[in-house]
């Protein structure tokens, strides 16, 4: 036998077990069927339909190719994380990448005009771990879907956390709104932190998820809704760049919305610590909920996403901290920035 042959099999015996799927044949005539019958299954757990067999076909390829690259990294079986399936199985990462992701810093930002103090510089006694779940500041994970604006996600769970933390209640705020109405970014097209607190500031709010739900496409900005404010901020600031320690302040403070750089192992992420392969640029933007330390001594950032709750640990990704490299893995200490909320 082959490589290829031998390697097909050796995928395909270990979709048995990561599939747990029963009863089917092992022999070689019946490996395509079987990558087929393991898509079925996949089509079925996620309720996806194509629009006709070619497609179906199309797709079929994708996902064995995926599936490759997952069982190929998990059986070197060397890192502190690993790969698995989840609803963007069947996509290549280009179009994922395109699809899900869109951070962009505009053209015309600079950084003079974002100059500001950082708070919590003269913090020392952040606790050794943190995690805004259990404090109650953090909402269920949401799923932007095949719309480039994860840049609004990140705001809105940073403004949700500091909502929580100064007035006690937790409420799941508008997306759609920041879509819509944040001129200086691009919607579904790609945008950027600081500008969507800019908006909110000067808008005096943002308005519930509840009261503009989301739609995951760009609309015309609804003057109505978007000045029926839920929560509102007094500013944002930013923490100083390529500083995990300052980062860690700021996360022990409140929750932090942080650019970073994606590309496969990323979007395949299934559990445990991730320590890169990353992108190539700052392409995606998450917000920081948390951060611990492992058994085994491994710093890591709690991550939240917006790619729905079968992406990684349920929506989540512990990411290593402290890696040594002054940018953090994958960039995540390159630009995170916070909303602020004086009460006087
Ligand atoms: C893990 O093992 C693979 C295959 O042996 C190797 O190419 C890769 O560099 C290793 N990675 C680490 C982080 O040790
Ligand atoms: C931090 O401490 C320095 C020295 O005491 C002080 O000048 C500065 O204003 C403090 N920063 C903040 C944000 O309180």
């Amino acid at each position: 036998m082959g490589f290829t042959t031998t390697f097909v099999i050796a995928i395909f015996v270990m979709m048995l077990g990561t599939l747990a799927y029963q009863g089917m044949s092992r022999t070689l005539v019946d490996e395509q069927a079987s990558i087929n019958d393991l898509h079925e299954q996949w089509m079925k757990q996620y309720g996806r339909t194509y629009a006709d067999d070619a497609e179906k076909e199309r797709r079929s390829q994708i996902f064995k190719q995926n599936m490759g690259f997952v069982e190929k990294f998990n059986s070197e079986g060397n890192r502190t994380y690993k790969l698995g399936y989840n609803e963007f199985s069947d996509l290549t990462t280009q179009e994922f990448l395109t699809y899900y992701t869109g951070y962009e810093k505009p053209a015309h930002y600079s950084k003079s005009s974002g100059i500001k103090s950082f708070r919590y510089e003269n913090f020392t006694d952040a606790p050794t771990s943190m995690d805004w779940k259990d404090k109650g500041a953090v909402t269920p994970i949401k799923n932007q879907l095949q719309c480039a604006c994860c840049w609004a996600f990140s705001a809105v769970a940073a403004v949700e956390g500091i909502t929580q933390i100064k007035t006690g209640k937790l409420l799941s705020l508008s997306e759609q709104q920041l879509v819509d109405c944040v001129m200086d970014n691009q919607g579904c097209r790609g945008g950027f932190m600081d500008t969507a607190f800019e908006y909110i500031q000067e808008n005096q709010g943002i308005s519930s998820e509840e009261n503009y739900d989301y739609e995951a496409m760009d609309g015309t900005c609804d003057t109505m809704r978007s000045r029926n404010p839920a929560a509102r901020i007094t500013g944002y600031e930013d923490v100083p760049t390529n500083n995990e320690e300052a980062l860690r302040m700021a996360v022990s403070a409140q929750p932090v919305s942080v650019a970073i750089s994606v590309g496969e192992e990323f979007r395949m992420y299934r559990t445990g610590i991730f320590s890169g392969g990353c992108g190539q640029t700052l392409n995606h933007a998450v917000t920081l909920i948390g951060y611990g330390e492992s058994e085994d001594g491994n710093k890591y950032w709690l991550v939240k996403n917006s790619w729905g709750e079968t992406w990684g640990e349920y929506g989540y990704m512990k990411l290593l901290r402290e890696s040594g490299d002054a940018e953090g893995v994958c960039g995540i200490a390159s630009k995170a920035s916070y909303p602020t909320l004086s009460t006087a």
